[in-house]
């Protein structure tokens, strides 16, 4: 049983602490635990040129055209980190809340799982087996909820580029100078138990895993995020009274017996749940679709293109 830490913040900061809390109770439970601290790695930002997915998709009509992999794979070190999380059965990260979000080094480092998406690495054989690792997340900042509101939902955001299925998270507060989460005993304790849980989750058979964090936590019943949104309508034609902002899960705002606010999923609220392969690759189809429809057009737009490049303004 292989679990990774992940640490976006500080050397022996507050993050660190709790990720490190949280694989010594994985350790005491028989894992074989490591963790690094994205600090110590050269991460390239993903200069967005998409050479992954057209080659995907090249790949997905063509399979005896070989897939490359990511642009700057030989440029850093995320293809060494890739591999490893993804022969790795369960991964813990804690990332500090910079401007209510996650961690701009964070982020970075997340939006460069588009070029090794699981399924497709699996599909062509650059992977040969499916880890299903499932993941817990801790968020840590100086302030409460109201300072940390985009946090775990940002990280949530990019657990399914990283086939990631979350069965726990939580959020450090009030804590500002390294260490001080040393004060707060039951948040080393909350970390503590995410290190049980997901041991818990590893032991249990795939299909039957489930969330095993604080029951009420969130507003989704699905991905347990606090933020939900008045939806509109897709690309083909789906539309949800109200959406997770998170996973994709639609239903309606109603209110229980007790007058408390509920998110209640849609009869079909789950099939545009991102952490689901088959949505993912309905997603894959509307991205497709409008990449056909724009290279059959471009030439409509060609002068607009060619005026738009010439325009320019000093820099700075
Ligand atoms: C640039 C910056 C922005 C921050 N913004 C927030 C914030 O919006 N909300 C919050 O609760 N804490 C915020 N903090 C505080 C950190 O989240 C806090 O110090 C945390 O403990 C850092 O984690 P670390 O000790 O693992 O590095 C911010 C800190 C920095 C440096």
């Amino acid at each position: 049983m292989k679990i990774l830490g992940i640490v976006a913040g500080r050397h022996g900061g507050n993050s660190e602490i709790l990720v490190k809390e949280a694989l010594l109770a994985a350790q005491a439970k028989g894992a074989e635990c490591k963790l690094i601290n994205l600090f110590d790695y050269h991460i390239e930002h993903c200069t967005g040129c998409e050479a992954c997915t057209m080659q995907m998709g090249e790949v997905a009509m063509d399979p005896t055209k070989k897939y490359k992999g990511c642009i700057l794979k030989d440029k850093d070190d995320m293809d060494r980190i890739v591999n490893e999380m993804q022969t790795c059965n369960g991964v813990i990260m804690g990332v500090p809340t910079y401007d209510l979000t996650p961690s701009s080094l964070y982020l970075k480092f997340a939006q460069r799982f588009l070029a090794y998406e699981l399924s497709f690495r699996l599909e062509i054989g650059d992977v040969t087996e499916d880890p299903h690792t499932v993941g817990g997340l801790i968020a840590v900042g100086g302030s409460c909820h109201d300072w940390q509101t985009l946090a775990l939902e940002g990280m949530g955001a990019t657990m399914f580029t990283q086939s990631i299925y979350v069965v726990d998270q939580m959020m450090s507060t009030r804590n500002g100078r390294p260490g001080n989460v040393l004060l707060r005993p039951e948040q080393l304790e909350r970390a503590h138990k995410m290190g049980e849980n997901i041991v818990e989750a590893i032991n249990t058979p795939v299909e039957q895993r489930h969330w095993l964090g604080d029951p009420d936590m969130g507003l989704c019943p699905n991905c347990h995020s606090g933020l939900v949104f008045r939806g509109e309508e897709h690309w083909d034609g789906i539309k949800f009274p109200f959406e997770c902002a998170v996973c994709g899960a639609g239903g309606d705002l109603v209110r229980d017996e007790k007058g408390e606010v509920k998110f209640v999923l849609a009869e079909n609220g789950l099939i545009r749940d991102r952490n689901v392969n088959a949505s993912r690759a309905e997603h894959l189809n509307e991205i497709i679709k409008t990449r056909i429809d724009f290279f059959k057009r471009q030439g409509e737009v060609a002068d607009l293109k060619k005026h738009y490049a010439e325009v320019s303004f000093p820099a700075i």
